[in-house]
């Protein structure tokens, strides 16, 4: 956007509270940006009736729980960065867990290969859900509002109802086709004649609702104890399921330390382990202050060429080194932070040619296709980045049609058979091996950065493995290169995970001659359609600028 039409905006904000332009939405009260255009909206209303950044992010999750269930839930995890408008700093990890009678091979064959399948679309899939218990515990720490006002709006919308759009519509569809695959997913958005609801007409939740009203009057405690646990434990004993009355009852979200970097005058603040997602962001970006930008322009085949080797770098470190910090209490951290290790990494890039990963010792799994991210700030500039999570579009889906929420399959994301790696799908390496109660390995990376020691930009993505990249580049875009929050969204991406060895491009941005470039460099092209799904907030002079990324076709950026 050229100064004289930002200008411009700025003026008119000085008459409307709210303004969108573009893909960007402008406001002076707080912004709220989230893949659904209704959980936004009730974000932006609890801001305005005095909520701070923590009540919005709590009702506006807790509103995706209901409007974007393939990904919004109360039957997964996720985690919850916050930083105050003083640039203090927290964290909440409310990932999921194994069951206690969880074991390293319990996804294995009596040949000791992986049941095809069995890490995704089974009961045993499920992961002991977080979500209840990290929005209860970060809003008992700052919530400004009640947990019942926070919780309300949800009950309504999934008790009253809500417009059926065609993306849910779509996924409805998309379940009639598979009966055999998704037996419990039949009936999940028909009204009570059993037909699918229309787009257009009102979508009741009617068990989502009584639910979550149980979580509004009883807190944490509505979930994971009483009716809802003894149903929880009733439908993973028909189901085949592993999970207990006394795993739900000893989960607990944890408040842990972000993880800190900086990039030349920023600092960047994000998830520690158990996502692998901070740590791996800030190596990356540790990387990139070693060249100049000179030589890196915009796009071009050197640019995209040492993006795809730092890549290359801090997976490998990822995939080697990460896992529960409870469970590896040795992991590198300070090591893989250090900007010397990023020194010495650089010095190893040939800028000629592509590096060779090394596939004999780790090899990455395949993810699932459906995540979700929010981005809220208040009035007074204190921030949320929050991204969860049921590992696959509509998780397990499985679901109890008494309790209306959707179960997460996220013990897919733990490392399936121990000590085996292979180029193509699976890794091996214990830090990420199941044991009962461990937290299984994530890439999700809500972001927070802070310029001047203040919240200056929010962002985060859907993408599992990609998400890294994704928000990674979001961040340099804004940061190197002076991009509007829309343009950093939406420009090119692309992806590396060290294995398998290849480069992903979003197909109709990146130059065929730069595409050809790269290939005779050595390096394996990928073309995606999209990567990411970036949901984001960049504050200065007093202005809110905020945008969600065009491939999510109901998400917006909603400000006042
Ligand atoms: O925690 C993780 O990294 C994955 N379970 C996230 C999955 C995901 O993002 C799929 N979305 N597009």
């Amino acid at each position: 956007m050229s100064i004289r039409l930002f200008a411009l905006v700025l003026l008119l904000c000085l008459f409307l509270n709210s303004i969108t332009t573009k893909a960007q939405t402008y406001s002076r009260n707080g912004m709220v940006v989230s893949t659904s255009s209704v959980a936004s909206e009730t974000g932006r209303d609890i801001l305005k009736k005095g909520g701070n950044a923590i009540d919005a992010a709590v009702a506006t999750a807790f509103a995706l729980a209901v409007t974007h269930p393939s990904a919004g839930n109360i039957g997964g995890g996720g985690f919850l960065v916050y930083m105050d408008n003083e640039g203090t700093a927290t964290t909440f990890d409310f990932r999921e867990k194994a069951p206690l009678k969880a074991t390293d091979d319990m996804f294995l064959d009596e040949n000791g290969d992986v049941i095809e399948n069995s890490n995704h679309f089974s009961a045993k899939a499920i992961g002991v859900p977080g979500t209840v218990a990290g929005l209860y515990k970060a809003h008992e720490k700052f919530g400004k509002l009640s947990w019942q006002e926070v919780v309300q709006p949800a009950v309504e919308l999934a008790s009253n109802g809500f417009t059926m759009n065609w993306s849910l519509y779509q996924s409805a569809q998309y379940f009639e086709g598979d009966k055999e695959r998704y037996p419990q997913m039949q009936g999940f958005f028909s009204n009570e004649n059993g037909d699918i609801v229309e787009p257009g007409d009102i979508w009741k939740q009617t068990a989502l609702g009584n639910t979550l009203s149980l979580i509004r009057d009883k807190g944490s405690d509505g979930f994971y104890k009483g009716v809802v646990a003894k149903k929880i434990e009733a439908f993973m004993k028909a189901n085949n399921g592993i999970i207990t009355k006394k795993d739900l009852a000893k989960y607990v979200a944890i408040e842990r330390k972000p993880v800190f970097g900086t990039y030349k005058d920023y600092q960047i603040c994000s998830m520690a382990p158990p996502s692998s997602g901070g740590v791996t962001l800030i190596s990356m970006m540790d990387m990139m202050e070693q060249v100049s930008f000179d030589t890196l322009e915009f796009n071009s085949t050197a640019y995209v060429h040492f993006l795809a080797e730092a890549m290359r770098r801090a997976y490998a470190n990822r995939a080697k080194h990460l896992g529960d910090p409870d469970f590896n209490p040795d992991m590198p951290i300070d090591f893989l932070l250090d900007k010397q290790l990023a020194k010495e990494q650089v010095a190893t890039i040939d800028m000629q040619k592509a590096t060779k990963s090394d596939s004999s010792k780790f090899g990455q799994m395949p993810e699932g296709d459906n995540t979700t991210h929010l981005s809220v700030m208040d009035k007074d500039g204190n921030a949320v980045s929050l991204t969860y999570t049921l590992e696959y579009a509509y998780g397990s889906g499985m679901v109890d049609k008494e309790l209306g929420f959707i179960f997460n399959n996220e013990m897919g994301d733990f490392n399936p058979k121990p000590g085996v790696t292979t180029t193509r799908g699976q890794i091996g390496t214990k830090p990420n091996l199941i044991e009962p109660e461990k937290r299984m390995l994530s890439s999700m990376t809500p972001v927070i950065v802070a310029k001047d020691g203040k919240p200056y930009l929010v962002i985060g993505s859907p993408g599992g493995r990609t998400i890294i990249n994704t928000v990674f580049q979001t961040v340099l875009n804004v940061i190197e290169f002076d991009m509007e929050i829309d343009d950093a969204i939406e420009a090119m991406k692309i992806h590396h995970q060290w294995l398998p060895d290849r480069i992903m491009y979003e197909e109709l941005l990146l130059s065929p001659d730069t595409r050809e470039a790269l290939k005779s460099m050595g390096h394996e092209m990928i073309s995606r359609t999209r990567l990411g799904q970036l949901m984001g907030i960049i504050y200065e002079d007093g202005i809110f600028k905020g945008a969600s990324d065009s491939s999510s076709g109901e998400g917006a950026a909603v400000g006042y």
